[in-house]
């Protein structure tokens, strides 16, 4: 990967100048803030545009799903077990709005696994009939992490029969669901740059048990299992023009050459793309495009997996917040969707009723997160509408 710092000056002065203008933020107040309805850059370039001075006018009455179907992308999000059985308003607007899903936590191994001989598929069971019934695509979300894993884990796996379980595991749940599912991910978040490891690994359960090819590992016996599902690598913090989140994305380039250069069958990267409303001046629309063409260029193709936009430390005023949210999700997509690999688009939940953010980002004054497409209402904010005009700019795939 080259020098992004050396290339971008132009760029990077733009966002400097994107970044003074949005600092003026406080001094235009709310919806009533000047609009000069200027469309997203296709090329996604950087604007200089606030959130304040943006009109985020859609037109027509389309869902996200079929917007972004009309460009041959598909649009989804993650849903639980529980909101299927206990919210029937929800679930119907989920229906609308979306042509895929993700069980958010109902594959993972804790919901998976009650002991090593054993598997409880009644959950995930319940999320992909519940696709079926809909007609709709499943993600498979996640065959192996360092986390979730079930008590039982640190006591049970040893080095000795840590392979045999992560190929029984592999190979039991990714042959349930063979034909049911669009694409798994196969590793989660396996690069950690800053744990200093070989090749960069997080020195995870996994790293630590069977050392880097579990990686490979995991993708061969995915792809006998289940020969039809695209298989993905999917990782955090590479949306940014930091340095921490550039050594990751060169980190995960290096990953993604290797298992190519050794035949493995994995087909697309997942950017989770949990961005942060605070950081958006970070975006570097050309330094993405390029990283994006580089995986594109192994013959990969890329999901937006997980995407989101925290506002925890953002103005409590909502309709303020709401603005920069939507920002922050017109900017990214409107850079990423520029490249043609990128065939999906997910958010990490529909409405702001369910976001893990809640839990785990909550905002020190107090008030509801509201990192999501919909509000806890199910009625469309700002962030659908940039989320819509995203897809409507975006080239045809
Ligand atoms: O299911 C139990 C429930 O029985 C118990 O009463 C409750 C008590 O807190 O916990 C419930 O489990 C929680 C689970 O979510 C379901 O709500 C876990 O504590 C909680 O840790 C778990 O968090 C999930 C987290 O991954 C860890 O698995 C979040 O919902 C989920 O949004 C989050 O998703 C991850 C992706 O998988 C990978 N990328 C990052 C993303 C955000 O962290």
């Amino acid at each position: 990967m080259t020098d992004s710092k050396s290339d971008n000056r132009p760029t990077r002065a733009l966002l400097r100048r994107r970044e003074l203008l949005w600092l003026g933020i406080g001094a235009l107040s709310g919806a009533s803030a000047v609009v000069l309805g200027r469309s997203p850059q296709p090329s996604g370039q950087a604007t200089a545009q606030s959130p304040e001075a943006r009109s985020f006018e859609v037109s027509g009455d389309r869902s996200l799903g079929a917007r972004a179907a009309a460009k041959g992308i598909l649009y989804g999000a993650a849903i639980d077990r529980s909101i299927l059985a206990d919210d029937t308003a929800f679930t119907a607007r989920f229906v609308q709005e979306c042509r895929m899903l993700v069980p958010e936590n109902s594959m993972k191994w804790r919901s998976l696994r009650p002991s090593l001989d054993t598997f409880d598929f009644n959950a995930a069971d319940q999320v992909v009939d519940f696709a079926t019934q809909h007609n709709l695509e499943v993600r498979g979300h996640t065959l192996v992490w360092h986390q979730s894993l079930p008590g039982w884990f640190a006591e049970e796996v040893t080095r000795q029969n840590a392979e045999q379980v992560l190929v029984n595991h592999v190979q039991t749940v990714a042959r349930r669901y063979a034909g049911r599912i669009h694409s798994w991910d196969v590793v989660n978040e396996a690069i950690q740059p800053k744990e200093k490891q070989t090749d960069d690994f997080r020195n995870s359960p996994w790293f630590k048990l069977l050392g880097i090819d579990y990686v490979e590992l995991a993708f061969r016996v995915a792809a006998e299992a289940d020969p039809n599902a695209m298989l993905l690598y999917n990782d955090y913090s590479l949306d940014y023009d930091t340095d921490e989140d550039e050594t990751k994305r060169n980190a995960v380039l290096r990953l993604l050459e290797r298992l190519k250069s050794r035949g493995v069958p994995i087909h697309a990267l997942g950017l989770q793309a949990h961005l942060d409303g605070q950081d958006s001046h970070q975006l570097n629309p050309v330094q993405m495009q390029r990283f994006l063409r580089e995986v594109a260029d192994l013959g990969l193709k890329v999901f937006v997996t997980e995407l989101d936009v925290k506002d925890q430390t953002l103005p409590a005023n909502v309709d303020q917040r709401d603005r920069i949210v939507a920002a922050a999700y017109e900017d990214y997509l409107s850079a990423i969707l520029a490249e043609p690999a990128v065939i999906a688009v997910l958010t990490w939940g529909l409405s702001d009723r369910y976001s893990w953010l809640s839990e785990f980002k909550p905002r020190e004054d107090g008030m509801p997160v509201r990192p999501l497409p919909l509000d806890d209402e199910l009625q469309p904010k700002l962030a659908w509408n940039a989320i819509a005009r995203a897809f409507d700019q975006a080239p045809r795939r």
